[in-house]
């Protein structure tokens, strides 16, 4: 196929927009596009955009102003906004950035490449964010465009039906719709063939995967079925959502081999208050009682979460909730977060907004807590053998990196017989901060 020009797709945000990223490169490439050296050379430019936090919207606009010149210097070139942003503005993003030539919501990657062709025939300008119905329209068979030519992300479910009131994910991806469970064998069947070994199935909340199937399944029977798959070695999840999360799964993860023991259990707040305000559903003892029954079964496995601060109302005594929750449950690592007021949810609307300041305080607290535990994790684990899955070169030369079963970085000395996608047992020599140093056994 004679190549058609370039393109350069720019990220923000989650894995699934990693991940949506990859599907619009392989279709991209379908198309008779290569892959540019830097975002000012192509000829299609794809700034796939993250609404979760004010923040990570704000790059999208200065991203989209420094490509003004670009357009104007080269004036055929076809930009692209995707993402959460584009779902939310739509065609107001046309009118504001009139160097836009497309605005592509969540529901419509696979339009793509025949949406690209009509801006070059025709030179329109076209916003496409209509939801669909049908979530098979959504993905293609068996996408594989991978950074990674060992691990793969699968995605097992759009979308979310469960308006935690801080969140604008409902809003931007839709509601709860599963893969069929057929579409997702095949799909791994496939990335198996080309030498994958390695999967994450993404979803907002993988817990409730098949609730919603005419056929009803079950996420543990998912997880049982694609263990038999011939090459894959190991199985990952996220995000699991804690009022979903039961003893099925916990059995699922004890009993089945390739699943490895890490979950990501985003807990949000220690407050029950603050809990309820957020709508999630659950409380801090119902959390606690899921994680003890999940270390009873699984005693090596990590759990790993999202807190948020700052949510409104929440008061010290709310706050200092969250530190003891940190301090008791241990994680061992959290992705802590600022409350961002967003858009059209609920909590926008919430009287006794935190002040920016307080908010600031309050995350530094979070995380000199949480560093402090899990170095103290990486510590304990000197001198114990984990297996890790060789993905990459290490910190040093003749190092290589990988990961434990329980999703932790370590680094270690090449051997001289390594390749990448090898399983091998390390000993841990060294707990750091983020990562561990170790050497092969
Ligand atoms: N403000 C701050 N953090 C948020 N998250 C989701 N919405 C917001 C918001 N409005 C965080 C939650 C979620 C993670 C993906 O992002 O912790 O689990
Ligand atoms: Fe957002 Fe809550 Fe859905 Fe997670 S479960 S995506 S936080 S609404």
């Amino acid at each position: 196929m004679p190549v058609k020009g370039t393109f350069f797709v720019e990220t923000y945000g989650c894995q699934m927009n990693e991940h949506d990223s990859q599907k619009m490169c392989e279709l991209l490439q379908k198309q008779g596009f290569s892959k540019a050296g830097a975002i000012e050379q192509a000829d299609v430019i794809v700034i796939n955009t993250c609404a979760i936090r004010e923040k990570a919207e704000h790059k999208v606009y200065s991203s989209l102003g420094s490509l003004r010149s670009a357009k104007i210097e080269k004036p055929q070139t076809v930009i692209v906004v995707a993402g959460c942003v584009a779902q939310q503005k739509k065609h107001e993003f046309l009118r504001k950035f009139r160097h836009l030539d497309l605005v592509l919501g969540t529901h419509q990657i696979s339009q793509l490449p025949s949406l690209v062709s009509r801006i070059l025939e025709k030179r329109e300008r076209i916003a496409a964010v209509e939801f669909v119905d049908n979530i098979e329209s959504l993905h293609m068979s068996a996408p594989n465009y991978s950074s990674s030519p060992i691990c793969s992300y699968v995605t097992i479910m759009q979308g979310c039906s469960n308006f935690c009131s801080y969140c604008v994910v409902p809003y931007t991806r839709g509601k709860e719709s599963s893969r069929s469970l057929e579409e997702i064998q095949e799909e791994v069947s496939g990335l198996a063939t080309k030498g994958i070994r390695e999967i994450t199935l993404l979803g907002q909340n993988v817990n409730a995967y098949g609730k919603d199937l005419y056929n009803f399944r079950r996420f543990d029977d998912l997880l049982q079925r694609l263990s038999s798959i011939g090459g894959i070695e190991r199985i990952r999840f996220t995000t699991s959502h804690p009022k979903d999360f039961d003893s099925a799964l916990v059995e699922a993860i004890a009993s089945i081999d390739k699943v490895c023991e890490h979950i990501h259990l985003p807990l949000q707040s220690g407050s029950d208050k603050v809990l309820k305000d957020m709508k999630r559903g659950y409380c801090l003892n119902d959390y606690f009682e899921k994680i003890e029954l999940l270390r009873t079964k699984v005693p090596k496995c990590a759990v790993t979460s999202d807190i948020i601060v700052g949510f409104p109302g929440e008061s010290e005594e709310d706050f200092e909730d969250t530190l003891n929750a940190l301090q008791k449950i241990r994680f061992d690592q959290i992705f802590s977060f600022k409350y961002s007021s967003r858009p059209g949810t609920i909590a926008q609307g919430m009287p006794d907004q935190i002040p920016e300041e307080t908010k600031r305080e309050r995350l530094a607290k979070v995380h000199a807590l949480q560093d402090s535990i899990t170095e103290a994790w990486h510590r304990d684990m000197e001198g114990s053998i984990q297996q890790a899955l060789v993905e990459g070169s290490g910190r040093l030369p003749d190092q290589f990196h990988g990961r434990t079963r329980t999703n932790k970085i370590v680094n270690f000395d090449d051997n001289g017989s390594l390749s990448l996608g090898d399983l091998v047992n390390v000993r841990v020599t060294k707990g750091l901060k983020h990562s561990l140093l170790g050497s092969i056994v």
